[in-house]
């Protein structure tokens, strides 16, 4: 289970190849950032950046602009950025949700507390804002802009609404849109505006991204509940603990099993952890988990559609065997 996605991806699938120079050039761009803070803050910078993520968003940025005519120093610039404001979010989401591993390392929250952690993920931003600045057109920078307000403003609406009974599966939705699906459409998107597509096309990539984001953090909300911290290298739970309303957990609500359904909208209307370990067993708690997956594989699926529409490469091959990848994923989660 959680097998990294991307690198899993490029370990097995040969026609990722063709990003793998441009993938390296854009660890080396990150890593060349660090040098732009004080010597004081150098370490720390290095420290941060040093931790390897999946490079899920550098990955489609490289491989759709690949797809649509070839990559440009725009779009490693663009890459490395669109990971760093990644790595600053969830540097910051790593201390709203307590969580002292990720990625088998731990978090900068643990290491250094809170305080040093915030300002170290607001360097970060600031640094990938500087760069966005650098590609140097101004419909660009507002459009990075507003994606990362979004962003924010999907966290906010998330620890806002803990324990919120009001709160409907559509607002689930808008707010993993926000929070998750935004940097995925960006990079997309950004890297078809970048390759100066029409905005017709912009618009699919922009929808591929978001349907990906949309399953993509379906899948790690079903790991929350499924997965272990060590096979997954990050601390799992924490939904639950905080009382996260996630898409599992509405169909708990929502399930046929009555006595299941009670205790979990009990548990929310008391604001008290939803004990998972007393659900595993149930037939309601596989079927929330496969309804979810159901979701995620369906938005997997139209995702596709857009693919159909770039010609035939290596590269369209690439992020079509991605979407897969996280089918295998979701279906992983399965219990
Ligand atoms: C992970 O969610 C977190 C996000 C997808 C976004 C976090 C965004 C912010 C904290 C806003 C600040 C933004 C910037 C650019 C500084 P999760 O907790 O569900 O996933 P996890 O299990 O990987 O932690
Ligand atoms: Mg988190």
């Amino acid at each position: 289970m959680s097998i990294p996605f991307f690198s899993k991806l490029r370990n097995r699938k040969a026609h990722l190849r063709t990003v793998k120079a441009e993938l390296q050039k854009v660890r080396d761009a990150i890593e060349s950032q660090t040098e732009q803070f004080s010597p004081h803050m150098r370490d720390y910078m290095r420290q941060v950046c040093r931790s390897r993520g999946k490079m899920i968003r550098p990955g489609l940025v490289l491989l759709t602009a690949a797809a649509t005519g070839g990559i440009k120093d725009d779009h490693i610039t663009f890459a490395a950025l669109l990971e760093m404001l990644h790595m600053a979010s969830l540097i910051h989401d790593d201390v709203l949700d307590k969580a002292d591993t990720r990625r088998d390392e731990p978090t900068p929250n643990a290491l250094w507390g809170n305080e040093l952690a915030v300002l170290l993920g607001d360097s970060l931003l600031a640094q990938a804002m500087v760069m966005g600045a650098d590609i140097g057109d101004s419909r660009f920078i507002r459009r990075m802009a507003v994606a990362v307000r979004d962003l924010c403003e999907g966290e906010v609406e998330q620890s806002t609404r803990l324990w919120d009974m009001e709160m409907s599966r559509a607002d689930y939705y808008e707010l993993i849109r926000k929070k998750t699906a935004t940097l995925f459409a960006m990079a997309m998107s950004g890297a078809g505006y970048l390759q100066g597509l029409d905005d017709e096309m912009i618009g699919h990539l922009n929808r591929m991204g978001t349907l990906l984001g949309i399953s993509y953090q379906i899948y790690d909300d079903c790991l929350d509940m499924t997965g272990t911290d060590d096979s997954a290298g990050k601390t799992l739970g924490t939904d639950a603990e905080k009382g996260k309303l996630t898409l599992p957990v509405f169909f708990l609500m929502e399930s046929t099993s009555e006595d299941v359904a009670e205790y979990v909208r009990s548990a929310v209307e008391k604001h008290e952890e939803i004990d998972y370990a007393r659900l595993r067993d149930t037939d309601a708690f596989a079927e929330a988990i496969r309804l979810s997956v159901d979701e995620g594989l369906s938005r997997n699926e139209e995702a596709r559609e857009v693919l159909w529409m770039l010609p035939e490469s290596p590269a369209r091959e690439a992020l079509t065997e991605m979407t897969y990848r996280l089918d295998e994923m979701l279906r992983d989660c399965l219990v």
